[in-house]
């Protein structure tokens, strides 16, 4: 069921870059929209309302780790829709934060379940937003058959191994592609897709689990640089620096705009459907295809090949989209060169950047 204006939304991580996007996008459709965010610091380095959260938004400043600040939020209000999307994001940082990420995202997603039963609140829906990070390396086919390679130590990626032998990527499919996460990061979004639906289908709440390939696009933070490829390269390049490119530049990921993501989410929420969906463009490139891009836009350098590569980075990240396009009536929309452009013309409006944040 669409939202309607009986509804109460609340939005974990609700001022983050997706957050913001969506309230934007679906606030009209509900009574109440509470963003509910702690405001993170590497995203919002002065800790201030962002801009992009919709004005009519209620944004309640607090931690999803925090059971006193979830009994604040639920003491005050009673969400028939909640969109989980807090949560530490740093894939590399994450192997050396695992405490931090495990504490926000897999006990911060269970401390909102024991809050929902302290304060007697059954949700209609819920939707997860959850990550590529999921699948790991994926699936690769070799002279074998198909394999699960698990992650690539740091002495292969020392050797500069950076595919598997001549095997080749297989795009995920939620419904098929086993998941095994390469990362801590990924270990707990997965843990959170996991505690969810046990606790959804016992409690007969339908649960939505999104899984977003790498998003982009206005909005995204420009001071976070650990997250957020597209957005770091534009601004290297809007610098008229030459663009470094890990490993060979064959690293493969699919970018989906943000536009199409607020979509997908809305017809998640839509379809009232249980399941775990893949949420891409569908249309894979190289980190050096989507460089050269944006090289040219700005005149900049040609990208530059630098063989330094991070523990924790998967080789290649590309899903089908057929299956979410079949279930939930949605569909991309952006191609990467256009969500590019809106990215670059959004980029040259904002104040902050990455070498002025540090
Ligand atoms: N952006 C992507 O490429 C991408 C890809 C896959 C999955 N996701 C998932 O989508 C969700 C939203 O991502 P985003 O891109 O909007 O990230 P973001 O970092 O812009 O937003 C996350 C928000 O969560 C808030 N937050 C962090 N820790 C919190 C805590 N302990 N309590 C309350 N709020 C907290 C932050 O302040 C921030 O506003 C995340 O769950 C992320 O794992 C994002």
């Amino acid at each position: 069921m669409s939202l309607t204006r009986d509804d109460v939304v609340l939005v974990t991580g609700g001022a983050g870059f997706i957050g913001s996007a969506l309230s934007r996008a679906a606030i009209g459709s509900a009574s109440r929209w509470i963003a509910f965010d702690s405001l993170h610091e590497q995203i919002h380095d002065r800790r201030e309302r962002p801009q992009d959260l919709a004005d009519d938004a209620e944004l309640v400043i607090g931690d999803v780790a925090s059971a006193a600040d979830w009994d604040r939020v639920l003491s005050d209000a009673t969400p028939t829709v909640i969109i989980h999307l807090a949560a530490e994001t740093g894939t590399s940082q994450s192997l050396q934060h695992a405490t931090r990420h495990a504490t926000v995202n897999v006990l911060g997603t269970a401390m909102m379940m024991d809050a929902l039963v302290r304060h007697d609140v059954h949700p209609r829906h819920i939707l997860l937003a959850s990550s590529r990070a999921v699948y790991g390396e994926g699936v690769w086919n070799g002279a074998d058959g198909e394999f699960s390679p698990g992650p690539r130590s740091h002495a292969q990626l020392e050797a500069k191994q950076w595919d598997f032998g001549d095997a080749v990527p297989v795009p995920s499919h939620a419904a098929r592609t086993p998941p095994r996460p390469v990362n801590v990061y990924g270990a707990t979004k997965l843990a959170q897709e996991n505690l969810l639906e046990a606790w959804c289908g016992s409690y007969g709440v339908p649960l939505t689990v999104l899984r977003f390939q790498n998003v982009y696009g206005p909005g995204q933070s420009l001071i976070n640089s650990y997250t957020g490829i597209v957005s770091l390269f534009s601004q290297m390049a809007e610098e008229g620096r030459a663009i470094p490119l890990y490993e060979d530049g064959r690293i493969v990921r699919d970018f989906v705009f943000i536009d199409d993501v607020v979509a997908a989410i809305r017809a998640g929420i839509a379809s009232g459907k249980s399941g775990l969906f893949d949420v891409g463009s569908g249309d894979p490139s190289t980190i050096s295809q989507v460089a050269e891009l944006i090289a040219k836009y700005h005149n900049a350098p040609p990208p530059r090949v630098t063989e330094q590569y991070r523990d924790g980075d998967v080789r290649y990240a590309a899903c089908g989209i057929e299956a979410t396009v079949a279930a939930l009536g949605w569909r991309p929309q952006v191609a990467l060169e256009e969500g590019i452009g809106h990215l670059q013309r959004w980029i040259a409006q904002q104040e902050q950047r990455i070498t002025t944040a540090r």
